[in-house]
């Protein structure tokens, strides 16, 4: 078993930059299917890690998905559409179908999309709504159940040779007037998009602060998020390290060792890639190289990094189920991490970092449920 973990030397209280309000919120509590996803409270992982608390926000089953993606590829493609549309935007509306009647004149439409699974699919999903077209690039070692999953969408899966780094270099040359690419990952030239898929994701953030209020509970002293790119990482470093949260939790970021190019990057003090094979069972995760958007905010927001190998995702997984938690691999990668960190011999420093003890309240994402369920069906069972 081994891990990398890495004190972030550059990390910084509070971030400079906007900060989201509710209007992602607002905008989502109006499509199809919106309901606040859990917040839940789980003891049994609590004893398991020796804090005193875990909450995990629970992103098994989202808008229909089995990702929070669909957060970030909705809103994205709303406010992306509304610039086509110009002058006029959307204007007033209330549901879905004003939003499709509004589209007519963009019409014939596809979005397009690169993805290791979770974002192509919330992609696929948001075009079918709005009745546009989907071509979704994925990269040719994705699992056969994501792929298929992405072609139930109506989507046209087009299968990369190369990685996701490939897929996503690919999905870019279909940008033009019949073409809308809409990534999670950026570029120079391609940020704005990019901007919006990390504001989208503030819309799980809100719903933990209001449920922890309803709850008359404090906020968390740690959080750990998985990291890909990055952009779910910049979205949670912007709530908790903006100037109006007190006090502010510390951030722990996790990587597949196989994929650490945030790790990487922090290490070398700017942006790196790191070469593949990105062959982890985290798929969500399998990315060499960090989104150009996020990495301002992660780069200065994430206090330590953590870069593991498979197997704790695994038992991280069936820690989670005995708490009625579905974890995919990629899902249960934050709680896998923290387990490695906080039983590693080489993690002391970071421990000290974080000063997590008995009296530390943990908020966990639960970001993926079971989206390979073959592949979770074997780990349960092992
Ligand atoms: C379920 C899930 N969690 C986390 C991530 C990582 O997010 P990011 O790529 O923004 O770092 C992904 C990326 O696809 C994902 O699918």
């Amino acid at each position: 078993m081994s891990i990398r973990t890495l004190v972030n030397p550059n990390a910084r209280e509070i971030l400079d930059g906007p900060y989201p309000d509710r209007t992602p919120l607002r905008f989502h509590r109006r499509l199809p299917g919106y309901e606040e996803t859990p917040l839940v409270n789980a003891p049994e992982i609590a004893d398991a890690l020796g804090v005193e608390k875990v909450f995990v926000k629970d992103e098994s089953s989202r808008l229909g998905l089995p990702a929070f993606k669909v957060l970030g590829a909705s809103w994205a493609v709303y406010r992306a559409l509304e610039e086509r549309l110009g002058d006029e935007g959307f204007g007033d509306w209330e549901e879905i179908e004003d939003l499709k009647a509004r589209l007519e004149p963009l019409r014939p439409l596809s979005l397009v999309a690169a993805t290791d699974g979770n974002h192509g699919r919330a992609v696929a999903r948001v075009a079918r709504l709005l009745e546009l077209g989907a071509k979704i690039f994925v990269p040719e070692d994705m699992a056969a159940a994501r792929q298929e999953a992405i072609a139930r969408e109506e989507a046209e899966v087009i299968v990369v040779d190369g990685t996701y780094d490939d897929a996503v270099e690919r999905s870019a040359e279909e940008a033009g007037e019949r073409g809308l690419v809409i990534s999670d990952m950026s570029w120079p030239g391609y940020e704005r998009i990019p901007s919006w898929v990390i504001e989208g994701y503030s819309t799980m953030l809100w719903e933990i602060d209001d449920e922890l209020e309803r709850r008359r509970e404090g906020g968390p002293d740690l959080v750990i998020v998985q990291v890909g790119v990055g952009a779910f990482a910049a979205a949670v470093a912007r709530h908790f390290r903006n100037s109006l949260v007190s006090p502010r939790p510390k951030l722990v970021g996790v990587e597949p060792a196989k994929a650490d190019c945030l790790l990487e990057s922090v290490a070398a003090g700017h942006i790196v890639s790191v070469p593949g094979p990105h062959d982890s069972v985290m798929s969500g995760l399998n990315c060499g190289r960090p989104s150009l958007v996020a990495w301002p905010t992660v780069s200065a927001g994430i206090d330590l990094l953590v870069a593991v190998d498979d197997e704790p995702a695994r038992e991280a997984m069936r820690l989670a189920a005995r708490s009625g938690i579905v974890s995919g691999e990629t899902g249960a990668a934050g709680l896998g991490g923290l387990l490695e960190l906080l039983r590693a011999e080489e993690g002391e420093e970071a421990r000290r970092t974080l000063g997590v003890g008995e009296r530390t309240c943990v908020l966990l994402f639960n970001c993926e449920g079971a989206t390979d369920p073959d592949a979770y069906r074997r780990v349960m069972a092992e």
